[in-house]
């Protein structure tokens, strides 16, 4: 909460308890009337049923009590109104909004800070497994929510003070690996491969094994054999596969460092399933031990039902018959892994949410297996999917899995012909910098101004507008504001002096002190749309406000320094946030 509002709360406070009333219902709340009040005190109607009064007279009473409070010697409010049924209305005085503002700008955090607005028992580590690419396959476009909504919640978590580890959790073993390797050797290729060559040899290799009916192709079941073979290998760490494989892993990591980087995503640890590869094993044995994974039709399992579970949830299979591990068995002693190296409070799982039976069922079987050192709580960020204009998962132009790589690369390319179309000065700056730049806000913000749970149409033309809750609005937005203070030629911003504040300057100051809040609220919701969305209504706020003022040209001092409050104010809030949302701005578009 902004420092002004808590200070007349902890007034309201002692007016409350001066006058008889139970001070728990001293607050005031943001209004959801803004045409008529900034904030209101709605707790009229809990008092009168405990004096058993009828609301109206007691919020009549309340606003005799409030209408002169002050904060630092201001009068705090310029409006107080008892209104039917019960409410009391608040407008705020423009002098405290603006002494507001200013302590906001007097401090590099913008006098937020997570310790005055966590809940007192909010975690102090977070761990975030996000990114979950696959090794030796393209990333795709499924993978760019994760990373997206992820890499935001991270910086969310160090915004507000609570240290995060973050893991990209590669999906590295398994099935996949063994394709690549059989089908490396038999195209004489191990020695020496890009990661070109393994994009092709994925998909090549899985078609030979299952073969494709529509194209009558049979599968090649010696080679599908082989395959196996050779993950059981793995396993086992068997040469050369091993080898082999730990060659895939590095050409593989150093390009996914690359394409996470280009979309300013960074992972502490780019641990995989194959971390916890000799500790699956062992950690079956011991759950079969402790009688907590139990024999069914030849596999092992774990019972993760609850009494109050709505829907089906079928046992948890850590050991298939054939002895081999699943998925599950890999998260599961990936949480196992993270107890043993970690002190964490939260798991945070940012994940496509049709994985969600999977997580939950691993999240519970870490319970019951007693894997946690300490109980602690489990989320799953459900991420719902990117879907084309017809509704259906977005595909390549030829039918395929459309790569990120592409969608990237169309981005940047639409973005450069919207600088050359529309003849923008860029004052001499690098144009494919700025087209990147662009491009890019425009495909994480289209993608973070979604709540993650949402299924979204992916549209590249209206992610890349200059009009509406888009990326390239807010960074033009930015841009603004810089263009104004470098005519401006400001370099310190000097008090402001008694100036009244007109409708939309005193909206944007209302705003501006509410941003604590809205950081606040996406922590809760695990949901960075919400930050989106409040930039976009100030960035909005603040070009109607440009758009009927004439702020270089100002001939009074004082309303001109009220203007250039305004600027810093939304400038300094909207990087901010963009940080948060790891969002880059250019310099000029
Ligand atoms: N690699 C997986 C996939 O592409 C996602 C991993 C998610 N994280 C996890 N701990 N299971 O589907």
């Amino acid at each position: 909460m902004n420092s002004i509002i808590s200070k007349i709360n902890i007034e309201l406070k002692r007016v409350f308890k001066e006058h008889g009333y139970d001070d728990t219902y001293a607050f005031i709340s943001i209004s959801n009337r803004p045409e008529l009040a900034d904030y209101q005190i709605n707790s009229c109607f809990n008092i009168a049923k405990l004096i058993k009064k009828n609301p109206i007279e007691v919020a009549n009473d309340v606003a005799e009590l409030v209408k002169d409070l002050k904060v630092d010697n201001i009068n705090a409010f310029v409006k107080c109104e008892a209104c039917p049924p019960g409410f009391v209305n608040l407008i705020l005085n423009d002098k405290l909004l603006i002494l507001s503002v200013e302590d906001m700008l007097s401090d590099i955090a913008l006098g937020i800070a997570g310790k005055d607005i966590l809940p007192v028992d909010a975690p102090k580590c977070i761990l975030l497994d996000y990114g979950g690419a696959n090794v030796a396959k393209p990333l795709h476009v499924g993978h760019l929510r994760v990373a997206v909504i992820g890499e935001a919640l991270k910086r969310l978590y160090n915004r507000l003070g609570i240290k995060t580890i973050s893991d990209v959790h590669l999906g590295d073993f398994g099935l996949q690996m063994g394709l690549v390797i059989e089908e490396l050797k038999d195209e004489n290729m191990v020695d020496s491969f890009s990661i070109t060559d393994l994009e092709t040899i994925y998909p090549k290799a899985s078609l030979r094994a299952k073969g494709d009916k529509n194209k009558n192709i049979e599968p090649d079941l010696e080679f599908n054999d082989r395959a196996h073979e050779a993950t059981k290998k793995l396993q086992n760490n068997i040469e050369p596969e091993t080898t082999i494989w730990k060659k895939i892993l590095k050409v593989s990591i150093d390009d996914l460092k690359i394409r996470y980087g280009e979309l300013n995503v960074f992972f502490d640890y780019y641990y995989g399933e194959s971390t916890v590869k000799d500790i699956m094993g062992p950690m079956v044995d011991t759950m079969i031990k402790k009688g907590i994974a139990y024999e069914s039709e030849g596999a092992y399992v774990i019972d993760v039902k609850e009494d109050t579970d709505k829907k089906e949830m079928p046992p948890c299979i850590v050991r298939k018959s054939d002895g081999a591990v699943l998925y599950a068995t890999s998260d599961l002693a990936t949480i196992m892994f993270r107890e043993e190296n970690f002190d964490v409070d939260e798991y945070v799982y940012v994940v496509d949410k049709r994985q969600n039976l999977h997580l939950t069922q691993c999240f519970r079987a870490s319970k019951k297996a007693g894997l946690l050192k300490k109980d602690k709580v489990f989320h799953h960020v459900e991420v719902g999917t990117m879907n084309g204009k017809d509704g259906k998962a977005l595909k390549s132009r030829d039918g395929g899995v459309f790569k990120l790589e592409t969608l990237i690369k169309d981005a940047k390319d639409k973005a450069l012909n919207q600088l050359k179309d529309n003849n923008r000065d860029l004052n001499g700056l690098d144009e494919n910098d700025i087209a990147k730049k662009i491009g890019i806000a425009a495909l994480k913000y289209g993608d973070l101004s979604n709540s993650p749970t949402r299924d979204y149409i992916f549209d590249l033309e209206k992610f890349l507008s200059f009009q509406g809750n888009t990326g390239p609005y807010i960074l033009y937005t930015l841009v603004r504001i810089k263009s104004i203070f470098e005519k401006i030629g400001i370099s310190k911003i000097d008090k402001v002096n008694d100036v009244k504040c007109d409708a939309i300057v005193h909206n944007i100051f209302l705003k501006a002190i509410k941003y604590g809040d809205i950081l606040l609220d996406a922590y809760k919701n695990y949901d960075t749309s919400i930050i989106c969305k409040y930039i976009y209504e100030l960035s909005d706020d603040f070009n109607s406000f440009y758009h009927e003022h004439s702020i270089i040209n100002e001939t009074d001092e004082h309303k001109k320094l009220l203007y250039i409050v305004v600027c810093s104010i939304v400038d300094r809030i909207v990087r901010d946030a963009l940080s948060i949302l790891a969002i880059e701005i250019p310099d000029k578009m």
